[in-house]
């Protein structure tokens, strides 16, 4: 029996949220999710986790028509949040949103010109790259943004780079969507080869999926408004109200030293579900007596 070192903490934690698809008012999605509910809801459970905080994502879909007071309302729910946990708050537009209202209230900027970011946490780099092609669903970047994105890449990060784009390139299983998928998945690939890129999180599916870039994991949260069934007929898209989730993002070090190591994505629901003390407090508080070495011995051995 080896003995069992306490494991380091992740060096950066992230908050993977998506697609709430703000309406400002009253107004039902669909007739009948409650959006700015969700968003309430699925932060409040982002805080209740208790970790700290390096970042919250939103990947896009901020708002679900580009309402400028829904921009405004997603301020009001997020910033407050983000506040408290202290951590940095890093959107990115979707296929739903418009360039003009979200740059204007989002990000005080009067312009059309797509918002891509650098954010730096901690050394860290978060950039948001806006997929969106105006007038259309589907998804690409412009030779510009490309340009962009190579040219910041040149640089390595201490702790290497997360990518937050809304379409996720990679290959989803729903002829329907293929259509509204992002466009060049192979040039993206051959710009990120041998960057410092670490993750790709994404959104627009409205289901948790996983796949690689270029051998990037890329990780799809499955959106707090709504959720696509999966096990619908594949050329259907049938929304259901739940079970939607959010991805908590653990970035590790590597072993010997290394600043990069693995990144893990686990899926949190947004909804509070019946539960129980699969481990009690009383449990928890007793391991914290036990010596490191002693811990796999004494939690792990089958009883009978
Ligand atoms: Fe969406
Ligand atoms: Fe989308």
């Amino acid at each position: 029996m080896g003995s069992l070192a306490p494991r380091p903490a992740p060096t950066h934690v992230i908050a993977h949220l998506s697609d709430p698809h703000l309406l400002a008012g009253d107004r039902l999605l669909s007739g009948r999710i409650d959006t700015a509910a969700q968003l309430r809801q699925a932060l409040s459970r982002v805080e209740e986790s208790k970790e700290t905080f390096d970042a919250i994502v939103l990947s896009g879909d901020l708002t679900d028509s580009a309402d400028p007071d829904a921009y405004a309302l997603l301020l009001e729910i997020a910033q407050p949040v983000v506040d408290r946990l202290g951590a940095a708050l890093v959107m990115t537009g979707g296929n739903h949103d418009e360039r003009r209202p979200l740059a204007a209230t989002l990000f005080g900027s009067d312009t059309d010109a797509p918002q891509d970011r650098v954010t730096h946490l901690r050394g860290l780099r978060l950039i948001t790259l806006d997929s969106a092609v105006p007038g259309y669903h589907h998804g690409g970047f412009s030779d510009a943004q490309y340009n962009w994105l190579a040219t910041e890449l040149a640089t390595p990060a201490d702790f290497g780079t997360v990518l937050v784009m809304h379409h996720p390139p990679i290959t989803y299983h729903s002829p329907t969507m293929a259509m509204l998928d992002f466009d060049d998945p192979a040039r993206l690939g051959r710009v990120l080869a041998g960057t410092d890129v670490r993750a790709i999180l994404s959104g627009h599916l409205h289901v948790t999926t996983f796949g690689t870039l270029s051998g990037i994991p890329v990780m799809v949260a499955g959106g707090v408004s709504y959720v696509d069934d999966v096990g619908a007929p594949r050329e259907l898209m049938i929304g259901v109200d739940g079970p939607q989730s959010w991805n908590l993002i653990e970035l590790h070090a590597g072993a010997e030293g290394e600043r990069m190591g693995e990144v893990v994505a686990s899926v949190a629901p947004v909804a509070r579900h019946p539960g129980w003390p699969a481990l009690s407090e009383a449990v928890r508080d007793y391991m914290s007596t036990v010596p490191a070495d002693d811990r796999r011995e004494v939690f792990s051995r089958k009883r009978s």
